[in-house]
């Protein structure tokens, strides 16, 4: 699509947009709520998940809308407020999310977040009016906020299958890893308790040596492919980690856990195994 294209290039909209983004970085500072609003605990990014309730809230009530009854309007007016009561949630974590995106993913986010913004003003009118005894123009605003709504979603899918938003960047690598074991060099050439940078077919690997043991992991970071290879490493032993340099994703060296967004999922591992001295590595 022509549009979508042009607007991930809308170089005009970067202004607003880093403001925006130094403004979201500079409020959302504990790690811990980070962690919790990006969906470390989940697994896969928060927001997706949260917006299910406003959006079904908001979808339920224009149903409703379409049915006469006076029961059914009280229903459609619960139902709207649930839906803006519910909105701030999701977006903390999609501002989150977004404020660490590549830039032609925050111009098309930054249009996503005015539309639902829009939606949600058209919202908070429609309950206003609903509450005021205004039911014709209290439904007119909730479909025109369900109109701005579905541009929102629209704008959000595009993010997420067209820019690959939120999906873990790392995975794509392991096709591309030989299903054979394949040497990476001796073990004795690895040093001890530090990173290394291998390439196996044409997909670099970051390995990491304690003894005789190694891991290995997909070295493009999972959130947005920065280069692990250049990470600091902290803590030691089992629980050593590597911190990417671009926005600081943690994973655990031993198994890819992530250990602290904005990833929101694993590293992806590599098998490892030691032969005749050679360390090996071939697809999952
Ligand atoms: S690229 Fe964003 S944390 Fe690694």
């Amino acid at each position: 699509m022509q549009m979508l294209t042009r607007l991930q290039e809308a170089r005009s909209l970067d202004p607003v947009s880093d403001r925006l983004q130094a403004a979201v970085t500079g409020t959302v500072k504990p790690q811990r709520l980070r962690d919790v609003l990006q969906g470390i605990w989940l697994g896969h990014p928060l927001h997706p998940a949260l917006v299910q309730v406003p959006v079904s809230a908001f979808l339920s009530a224009a149903v409703l809308d379409l049915i006469p009854g006076r029961g059914r309007a009280r229903a459609a007016t619960t139902l709207i407020a649930v839906g803006i009561g519910t909105a701030a949630p999701a977006i903390a974590a999609g501002l989150l999310d977004w404020s660490q995106m590549t830039r032609d993913r925050r111009r098309v986010g930054l249009v996503h977040a005015a539309a639902n913004t829009v939606a949600l003003g058209l919202y908070a009118a429609s309950l206003a009016a609903r509450l005021g005894g205004r039911d014709t123009r209290g439904k007119s605003l909730g479909f025109a906020g369900l109109s701005a709504a579905g541009l929102g979603a629209y704008l959000g899918g595009h993010l997420s299958y067209a820019q690959g938003a939120g999906t873990n960047q790392a995975v794509p690598e392991i096709a591309r890893i030989p299903e054979d074991w394949t040497s990476v060099g001796s073990l004795s050439s690895l040093p001890e308790g530090k990173t290394t940078v291998r390439t196996v077919g044409d997909v670099p690997v970051l390995l990491y040596r304690t003894g005789s043991h190694v891991t290995a992991l997909i070295e493009r970071c999972g959130h947005e492919t920065g280069p692990l290879g250049e990470g600091e490493i902290v803590g030691a032993g089992p629980d050593a980690c590597v911190v990417c340099p671009w926005h600081g994703s943690t994973f655990r060296l031993a198994d890819g856990t992530v250990v602290h967004g904005p990833a929101a999922s694993d590293q992806p591992v590599v098998p490892v195994r030691v032969h005749d001295g050679r360390v090996e590595l071939r697809q999952p």
